[in-house]
């Protein structure tokens, strides 16, 4: 080789590097270009239509349009000009003959076939690129016309075929975090709507126990009156014993005041059982003080039922939440059934949102005592730790649920009760609590033996 040919062939070389970087550039800039059409805009015919224009900076041709290609029919999505849409039997035509990768037709009139309907976006043109594009959701086809024949060179057709590609990932990547977004924006309503039902049952039930819970603190409160005005009678007889011994002390063994003192006394000791009398105070005050607890015991529960939800975790023992549930509700199941607890005798430490907790221990008992049928059932509650979770088990001996319908009974809004008597949410909330509480719970029920439902809470260290 010649110094001059080695030269020509550097400087052919060089050219050819220098028109590969060009159309690197060119693509470069309809990238970055491409990239703020699909940021700025989002309906997607504006965005075809503004990528026609940038296309045809770089390539010229007389027409663009892009099809959406379905199972069984193809769309005009966008095109240069005013289209007609595609008659049903092009559509067909088209769907058989659409390629799956880039072509490019030198000339129109040999492609036998080719779908050339008045109006459409091929009419009138002689040579054609076809480009077709998938995005996740779904297929498209870039078709560039141009009047002339052999119109679109080997390096544009480059350009365009990856161009479509980047166009149709970024698009992807666009939808992606739409979803995305939308599907955090869901998220966040549903936890929302969640906990507005977990508030809104936790009234009802309340209103429902407030008649119970009324005749349940009027008991003690009851008895505690009635106890309070006998003493009162006593604290009389008392008194007067009392009047009588201090004026005796004050007089004179010998005098006649002091003999009438002595009679008095003896009469009261006569009229009254002072011995008896004694006896029974003592009864009496320690009943009131009993009453009086369970009054506080009561209250104490519901306060901590009802106490306003503000979403926060306590460290709370699952034995002492399951106990003041039961007192809560029991003026409601006591005639129904028996409650037996078989609770751990450490205590279980859980991370929890107390009155939520209640909440799903209430749900649970109120269906085990709904699920006894005549003769007064059995409830047994059951708490122990496993591995690093601490597990409270609901048993009854109720009617117990059918296999066809035990996979919904955790649906919202699935009851078995009459229309009035049950909202169907008692479950699917208790599971909404569990869920968030990072826990799980499972039932399993036999029918006319009973049902058990588990629940598994992970176990804190008290601190
Ligand atoms: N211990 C159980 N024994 C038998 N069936 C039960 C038991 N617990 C739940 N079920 C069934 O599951 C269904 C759904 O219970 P859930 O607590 O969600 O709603 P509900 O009790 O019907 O209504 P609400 O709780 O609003 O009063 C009940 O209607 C019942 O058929
Ligand atoms: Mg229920």
């Amino acid at each position: 080789m010649t110094e001059i040919e080695r030269l020509r062939a550097d400087v052919l070389q060089l050219t050819q590097e220098k028109q590969q970087l060009e159309v690197y550039k060119q693509m470069n800039q309809l990238m970055q270009r491409g990239l703020h059409v699909m940021l700025s805009l989002s309906n997607p015919h504006d965005m075809f239509i503004r990528f026609f224009a940038l296309l045809a900076e770089v390539i010229p041709f007389h027409r663009a349009s892009i099809l959406l290609i379905e199972a069984d029919r193809v769309q005009l999505m966008a095109c240069t000009e005013d289209c007609a849409a595609i008659p049903p039997a092009q559509q067909q035509q088209l769907l058989a003959m659409l390629p799956k990768t880039q072509m490019n037709v030198a000339d129109l009139t040999k492609v036998v076939g080719w779908p050339g309907y008045s109006g459409g976006s091929c009419q009138g043109m002689s040579s054609m690129l076809v480009q077709p594009f998938n995005t996740e959701g779904s297929a498209y086809c870039l078709m560039l016309g141009h009047r002339q024949q052999a119109a679109f060179s080997a390096g544009q057709a480059k350009l365009v075929g990856e161009f479509v590609a980047f166009a149709a990932s970024t698009l992807d990547r666009i939808e992606a975090k739409h979803l995305r977004q939308e599907t955090e924006l869901l998220k966040a309503r549903q936890q929302r709507m969640e906990e507005s039902l977990i508030q809104s049952e936790k009234m009802a039930s309340l209103g429902q126990l407030a008649a119970g819970v009324a005749h349940e603190l009027n008991n003690p409160l009851g008895y505690i009156l009635s106890n309070i005005s006998t003493f009162k009678s006593y604290v009389t007889t008392y008194q007067r014993l009392i009047q009588c011994y201090q004026k005796l002390n004050t007089l004179n063994v010998d005098t006649e005041a002091y003999q009438q003192q002595q009679t008095e006394l003896a009469e009261i000791y006569k009229s009254e059982d002072i011995g008896y009398m004694l006896q029974d105070s003592i009864e009496l005050v320690n009943d009131s003080m009993e009453g009086a607890i369970r009054l506080r015991d009561i209250i104490n529960s519901l306060r901590r039922f009802s106490h306003p939800d503000r979403g926060q975790l306590e460290i709370v023992s699952v034995n002492e939440i399951l106990e003041s549930t039961v007192k809560i509700i029991w003026s409601e199941i006591k005639n129904k059934t028996t409650v037996r607890y078989a609770l751990a005798a450490e205590p279980l430490f859980v991370l929890a949102n107390p009155s939520q907790l209640s909440q799903v221990f209430l749900n649970m008992l109120m269906n085990a005592a709904q699920a006894m049928s005549g003769v007064v059932g059995k409830i047994e509650l059951s708490t122990f730790a496993e591995a690093d979770h601490a597990v409270i088990k609901i048993s009854d001996n109720g009617q117990g649920i059918p296999d066809a319908i035990i996979s919904r009974i955790f649906d919202p809004f699935f009851t078995t009760k009459d229309v009035g008597k049950g909202t169907g949410l008692g479950l699917s909330l208790s599971k909404a609590i569990i869920d968030q509480h990072h826990g799980t719970v499972s039932v399993s029920s036999k029918i006319a033996v009973g049902t058990t439902f588990e629940i598994r809470l992970p176990l804190q260290q008290a601190s």
